[in-house]
């Protein structure tokens, strides 16, 4: 007689070795589950995220905000910084130079109608050059190393590869950093320097009319202006209060929770950000109206002086006020040039 035939033995046997493979291979496999579907831990923090608002632990260090690992307002700025912040960006920016080639290609450059005079105006004191080349060049060093924080990842990275972009990307922070100080400056003695001059003044109205005569294609429309025109007004508005913004904003970040918290940080974040990229859009226009734009602007801030036509041109009422101080004469600083 056998007690345990084969069957009786093999089934606790095969129930042991199932058994004993299921408690191995169990841990990995909800491990695996797990990690081929984030999903599944994305929704649990959903879940407590929309239940407590945020997800925080219990800290021993004095910091506790470092309490704090996610907030909404976080994943919030998350999504702005990666996707509406670039969309932003590209749109302002890219639609001002299709503006500027639009208006290149139907107006051309802006030419003095009535040609060189050969008489040249003082038209920007040195100090007036120096304080606006330390505020441009501050500011195209802030442009291009911001810039790099909203496309460098889809843009730098891909052509110069990781290492190279991330030596480029920490010394273009502390590029950032440091010469935000001198933008501020530039744009404090810019505002005290020049506010006289960018009051709204009679001739805001007709210039803003005819559009200042830049729609002109015979060229004749020169509406009078005094040092300043509406649309240069314009400019210098958007570089004071522009500036100002972004001033306020980055100190806030150059010194993080030292005048606010989270939501404050993220507030200046956004402020900085937007203001920073239309600012880049408007000072494009200015670049190439003080450029390619229109013939003899450059002269203004390179050598400081400008043809007499030019002035009368573009700026009548100022030359005038400038002949007035002299009783009817030559205006200050006026001197002929020597003939060729
Ligand atoms: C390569 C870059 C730049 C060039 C070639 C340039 C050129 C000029 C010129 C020629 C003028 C005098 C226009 C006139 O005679 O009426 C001017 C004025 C001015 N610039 Fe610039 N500029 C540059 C960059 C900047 C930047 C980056 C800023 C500020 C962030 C700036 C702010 C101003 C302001 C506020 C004025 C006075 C208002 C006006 O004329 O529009 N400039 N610039």
């Amino acid at each position: 007689m056998r007690i345990w035939s084969l069957d009786r033995l093999i089934s606790p046997v095969v129930a042991a070795f199932i058994l004993a493979l299921g408690l191995l291979v169990a841990p990995a496999w909800a491990q695996n589950t797990t990690a081929n579907a984030p999903a599944a831990q994305a929704v649990s923090e959903q879940q407590l995220l929309d239940e407590l608002g945020k997800i925080q632990g219990r800290i021993t260090i004095p910091d506790q905000k470092a309490a704090t690992l996610q907030q909404p307002q976080g994943r919030d700025y998350q999504s702005f910084q990666r996707s509406t912040l670039p969309w932003v960006g590209a749109v302002a920016i890219i639609g001002m130079l299709l503006a500027i080639a639009l208006f290149f290609f139907i107006r051309g450059r802006v030419r003095t109608q009535a040609g060189e005079s050969r008489q040249k105006i003082l038209r920007f004191n040195a100090l007036e050059r120096l304080m606006h080349w330390t505020t441009a060049t501050a500011f195209i060093v802030l442009a291009i190393t911001g810039l790099n924080l909203i496309f460098g990842r889809r843009l730098v990275l891909p052509l110069i590869g990781p290492e190279a972009f991330s030596t480029w990307s920490s010394w273009s922070k502390y590029a950032h950093h440091f010469v935000s100080w001198a933008f501020m400056l530039g744009v404090l003695v810019m505002l005290v320097v020049w506010v006289w001059y960018n009051l709204p003044d009679r001739y805001d109205a007709n210039w803003i009319k005819s559009a200042g005569g830049l729609l002109d294609k015979s060229n004749r429309t020169h509406p009078p202006a005094g040092r300043f025109n509406t649309g240069q007004k314009l400019v210098f508005w958007s570089v004071v209060l522009g500036g100002i913004s972004l001033s306020v904003s980055g100190i806030y970040m150059l010194f993080p929770f030292a005048f606010t918290d989270i939501n404050g940080m993220q507030t200046a974040q956004y402020v900085h950000a937007i203001i920073g990229v239309l600012m880049v859009a408007v000072i494009i226009a200015h670049i190439y109206i003080g450029t390619l734009g229109m013939e003899g602007a450059y002269e203004a801030m390179g050598s400081g002086t400008v043809d007499l036509n030019w002035a009368k041109e573009h700026h009548s009422a100022w030359v005038e006020e400038q002949q007035e101080k002299v009783g009817g004469r030559t205006p200050p600083h006026t001197a002929a040039e020597p003939a060729e």
